[in-house]
């Protein structure tokens, strides 16, 4: 007699289910995982952004993966959604903004030896891509977050505080006993120049409009200047450096209070050759760059109390639009953060 054997109904529903089990996780696996982002499809104002799902970047064996917890605004995000230096920046479309991060590693490729998945980070992606719920960075491009700040208010650091630093101390070598003139003081950019120039022990003289000079004053600014009521130039004679985010007028009437010997740091314009030979000066044209000592060195002066950033607003990042035609302005007290996802527990 022939023996069929005859399989429990508990047996076979095991393996139904086994099968079934394999067959979802075969089509998960091929599956990308997903991130929101605000991106541009083409260059132009700030409303051809859009907020869409798409897939999340993977990092290259030399990059990590970064979770970000929140960005900022800087007027650098409207020029590059505009186009007009896609070249010079190196920008493309697709283009997700955002040139500062704070957040968490959520992933490192294999030639990565400064981070780990976990390290709270801040920092600049030199082609932006912070206004997303992930960002690929380089190593060099972070650092360790400050441990006294949030990540809202990390993320209001980088490029400005990297421009002031490398401007002041990179470029001026800003030290004790030197007068500096800080133009904008309450911008992004002059919010962090003061108060390094503050640190390094120079004395400040800084420009604002009328209803900023109690904010230069607290920001640690000597002598602060209302450029709506009084030339500066009438009231400021040989400065060691002038920090000039403005440019035209402002750049032209700056030589003049400038020592002999002392240096203009520009950020908008080349300073003019014949000028500062005419008056033995130096010039600069700063252009700030991502480096992760720099931003180390200014976590150290952050969690040492000795400077901080100005965050004026925290959006969300739908906001992104209404943020950029702020930034437009040049006329933004500190820094407009957006947030792109809760602050981790711990
Ligand atoms: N070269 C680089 O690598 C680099 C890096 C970062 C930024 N930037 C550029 O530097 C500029 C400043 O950036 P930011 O982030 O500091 O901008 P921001 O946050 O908009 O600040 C602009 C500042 O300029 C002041 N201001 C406006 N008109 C002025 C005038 N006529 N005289 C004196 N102060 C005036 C404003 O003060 P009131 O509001 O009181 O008027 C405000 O304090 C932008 O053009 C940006 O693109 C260049």
């Amino acid at each position: 007699m022939n023996y069929v054997p005859v399989m429990p109904d508990r047996l076979l529903a095991f393996l139904v289910l086994a099968r079934l089990a394999f067959a979802v996780h075969a089509v998960c696996a091929d599956e990308k995982p997903m991130m929101k982002a605000a991106i541009a499809h083409e260059y132009g104002p700030p409303e051809v952004l859009k907020f869409e799902e798409m897939p999340r970047p993977e990092p290259k064996e030399d990059e990590a993966l970064v979770r970000v917890i929140a960005s900022s605004v800087n007027p650098a995000d409207p020029l590059t959604l505009s186009g007009k230096y896609a070249r010079e920046w190196g920008t493309n479309l697709p283009l997700i903004p955002g040139y500062d991060i704070a957040g968490v590693v959520e992933k490192v490729g294999p030639q990565v030896r400064t981070l780990k998945k976990g390290d709270a980070v801040y920092g600049y992606p030199t082609f932006g891509g912070g206004w997303a719920e992930y960002v690929t960075v380089k190593e060099w491009e972070v650092s360790a977050k400050p441990k006294s700040l949030t990540f809202a208010e990390a993320a209001a650091v980088p490029m400005c505080a990297l421009t002031a630093w490398q401007a002041l101390v990179n470029a001026a070598q800003l030290h004790s006993g030197q007068t500096i003139l800080i133009h904008g003081g309450s911008g992004g950019v002059g919010s962090f120049a003061v108060q390094i120039a503050k640190a390094r022990g120079a004395r400040v003289i800084a420009t604002a409009s009328t209803a900023n000079q109690d904010f230069l004053k607290q920001l640690g600014t000597d002598v602060a200047i209302d450029y709506t009521k009084t030339k500066f130039e009438d009231v400021v004679k040989e400065v060691d450096a002038v920090l000039d985010p403005v440019g035209k007028e402002t750049l032209a009437r700056s030589y003049g209070v400038v020592k002999k010997g002392g240096i203009v740091l520009d950020l908008v314009a080349r300073p003019d050759p014949a000028e500062l030979e005419k008056r033995g000066i130096r010039g600069a044209a700063i252009w700030v760059r991502p480096d992760a000592k720099d931003l180390s060195e200014i976590a150290h002066l952050i969690d040492a109390g000795k400077i901080k950033p100005i965050v004026t607003q925290v959006l969300p990042l739908s906001e992104a639009i209404a943020a950029q035609r702020q930034a437009e302005t040049h006329h933004t007290r500190g820094k407009v953060v957006l947030r792109i996802a809760d602050e981790p527990k711990n």
